[in-house]
């Protein structure tokens, strides 16, 4: 293969053979095709893109890159395109188990404006992300759930293709994040795979189209690998929860386990959408059953105790996490000087105050404050008279961050004297 000639192709528009799409990566891999190639092929996949079938050699490729797992057991997994307050894995994967499935979530750390679910789950203290992949299947089939890091042994030539794709402008390509998210996905080996492909100001997809064309893709290149796939497309013009940040999202995720508090139920009820797909899918059972069947695994605390049993397998001290909420912090309350309902709070604006206080990281291998974010006292449709708090922002850096902080979270309020339309979470869905 002359990777020359295969880069004049796809320039051309020309669909590649599978033979050379996984040369390729294989010889990327070993460090035979150098990383100017490599990044000339992915700026041709941005302007030329690929079919479908060349989306699935690619996935293929860059699965067969690594390690690739393997379960006797009905496994699922649910994949989230990332959002602001996004914790809803720290609920669904506990609870899909909680109906008999086993969950393996190889997971993410951060990068950009919040923190990722394995920030999350390590602002319990103890709790290690970083397992063995032996580790992460024993803890997996004897719990029922582990959320783990991804190791470098699985899909490497994802890892070395991403970095270029983060400083070559060739992130943006269905085709290529089809193949980034997928591989990993695939490589982790669940029978079911569930995605939530987001759209709105605090998401990666900001167009509810470009959404569905990555969940088709997802969801195509699932089943073309021989998985039971679905997906929802879900808003993320709105933090999720009250919570955005880190050891917050923990403790509401907490909460919502729990069911402490009917004014997350709204966020519970998505989590049983997810979860009962991921159910339905797995155990070839009508959806209505696996939606009746979560909702009585969150009731009656089944859920719960997964994720506890997970917390504990994987070292983490839930006595001590609460505890940790008494350290000292620097804390702001914000309110509102207009009274009226509150029509809108913008998810970017919220996620970028709480990349400020120090929720997230600007370059891999940055430290996040893991108190660190903004805890919003309201939510789409409430009412508020002048001086109604609307958010605390919390940090353990300088308090002088505090006060030019809250002039911008005020921004991502908007006050209405008219009642807003309810917010739809679920803008469309494939299965
Ligand atoms: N997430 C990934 O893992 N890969 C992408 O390409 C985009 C988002």
């Amino acid at each position: 293969m002359t990777v020359k000639l295969l880069l004049d192709r796809k320039r051309e528009g020309h669909a590649l053979g599978s033979a050379e799409i996984r040369e390729l990566v294989e010889g990327f891999t070993r460090g035979d095709v150098p990383d100017y190639q490599m990044s000339a092929f992915a700026m041709a996949v941005c302007c030329r893109g690929m079919t479908q079938r060349e989306t699935s050699d690619l996935t293929n490729a860059m699965m067969r890159s690594g390690r690739c797992l393997d379960w006797n057991v009905p496994t699922a997994d649910k994949h989230s395109t990332g959002g602001v307050g996004d914790k809803l894995s720290l609920i669904i994967q506990p609870l899909a188990a909680a109906c008999g499935i086993v969950v393996p979530s190889l997971t993410g750390r951060g990068l950009g404006l919040t923190g990722g679910t394995a920030d999350k789950m390590e602002t319990i203290p103890g709790y290690s992300c970083s397992q063995t992949l032996e580790r992460f299947h024993e803890i997996s089939t004897s719990v029922g759930v582990s959320m783990s890091v991804q190791t470098d042994e699985i899909c490497p030539a994802d890892k070395k293709l991403y970095a270029l794709r983060d400083v070559t402008g060739t992130v943006a390509s269905i085709p290529l994040i089809t193949a980034s998210i997928l591989s990993k996905k695939l490589a982790e080996g669940a029978d079911t795979l569930v995605f939530d492909v987001k759209f709105g100001s605090g998401a990666f997809m900001k167009s509810v189209e470009e959404a569905k064309a990555l969940a088709d893709s997802l969801v195509g290149g699932s089943r073309a690998a021989g998985r039971k796939a679905a997906a929802l497309v879900t808003d993320m013009n709105e933090p999720i929860g009250f919570a955005v940040g880190n050891a917050n999202e923990v403790a509401e995720a907490l909460t919502i386990l729990s069911c402490g508090d009917e004014r997350l139920q709204d966020v519970a009820d998505l989590c049983v959408e997810f979860a009962a797909r991921m159910v339905s899918l797995e155990k070839g059972i009508p959806l209505d059953d696996a939606r009746a069947m979560c909702r009585e695994k969150l009731a009656d605390g089944s859920a719960k105790a997964k994720f506890v049993a997970m917390v504990e397998a994987h070292g983490g001290d839930l006595d001590r996490f609460k505890t940790r909420f008494n350290r000292p912090t620097f804390k702001f309350r914000v309110q509102t000087t207009t009274s009226g309902y509150v029509s809108s709070i913008d998810a970017e604006k919220v996620a970028k105050v709480a990349f400020a206080l120090g929720a997230g990281r600007a370059k891999a291998g940055d430290a996040i404050d893991p108190l660190a974010g903004v805890t919003l006292a309201v939510k789409r449709g409430d009412r508020v008279p002048v001086g109604a708090p609307l958010a605390t922002l919390e940090t353990t850096r300088e308090p002088e961050l505090l006060e030019r902080l809250a002039a911008d979270i005020l921004k991502a309020f908007s006050i209405t004297p008219e009642r807003p339309e309810p917010r739809r979470w679920i803008a469309a869905e494939i299965d």
